[in-house]
């Protein structure tokens, strides 16, 4: 299994932070932002990595993890997203990279405190088709919310005002070769992206999604109050380190 971590778009709810520097390159506690997903893959066994970027501060990413000897890599791959067309439009660019191997997909402003390699086995014994993991939150109106008929997700639907569950789609997935020609059929949103949960509800429409929920702590950082909660978790307890 291949891996790509998304660290493309603006980052504009850290503005002004991120007029200078790329979100993903911004601190969190005692390294930068991209560390984390980096550490997450290596930490579950995946050593064949891609990172799609964008933006103004592409270079800064090859200056600060270089080829990924930090991480014991001995290699990183880096492509670059024009503009910030969403997160299934930056998932596009990794189709070569795949080679129709099967991938984990992690957001670059994702940290969990413990190891996925447990989610990573779960997908390797699947047939194929895709794999999402869940996580119950406080605010689940600020993610893509899984609807439940009993064990069965029989929908997704992303920022609800009125969520129907309690629990985010968290920004870790897999997925399998008929990704990409999923997101070919995608048309943008109302905010003009490509949605990733519009490719998960594809894969639910094919019964094809299975899901599982993350042990220990999650969090995005994409935004001041859990850029915060993402630091101090950090700091209390550590978080997936190789
Ligand atoms: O964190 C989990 C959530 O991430 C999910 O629950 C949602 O379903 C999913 O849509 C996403 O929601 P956000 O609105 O928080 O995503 P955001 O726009 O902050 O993008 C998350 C990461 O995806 C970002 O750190 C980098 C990458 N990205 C995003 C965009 C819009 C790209 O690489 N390119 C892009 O154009």
């Amino acid at each position: 299994m291949k891996g790509v971590i998304l660290a493309g778009g603006l980052g504009s709810r850290l503005f002004p932070c991120t007029k200078i520097t790329n979100k993903h390159l911004l601190p969190v506690y005692d390294r930068p932002m991209i560390h984390y997903p980096i550490e997450s893959l290596v930490g579950a066994g995946i050593r064949d990595i891609l990172i799609v970027t964008g933006g103004n501060y592409a270079g800064h990413f090859l200056q600060l993890l270089g080829n990924g000897k930090e991480f014991g890599l001995k290699e990183l791959h880096y492509t670059y997203q024009e503009g910030e067309g969403g997160i299934a439009d930056a998932l596009r660019l990794a189709e070569d990279f795949a080679d129709g191997e099967r991938l984990c997909v992690v957001l670059g402003d994702n940290i969990l405190e413990r190891s996925i390699r447990g989610a990573v086995e779960a997908y390797e014994a699947q047939a194929g088709g895709a794999r999402i993991l869940v996580k119950k939150v406080s605010d689940p109106q600020r993610f893509g919310v899984p609807v439940f008929d009993g064990r069965r997700i029989v929908r997704i639907e992303e920022k609800p005002a009125r969520p129907q569950s309690s629990y985010a789609v968290t920004g870790i997935y897999f997925y399998d070769r008929q990704v990409f020609e999923m997101i070919s059929q995608l048309s943008p949103s109302a905010r003009g992206e490509l949605e990733i949960s519009d490719v998960n509800n594809m894969y639910i429409e094919r019964g094809q999604l299975e899901w599982s929920e993350i042990e220990g702590w999650w969090t995005d950082a994409g935004t001041f109050p859990s850029l915060l909660r993402a630091s101090q978790l950090i700091a209390q307890g550590g978080a997936n380190r190789p």
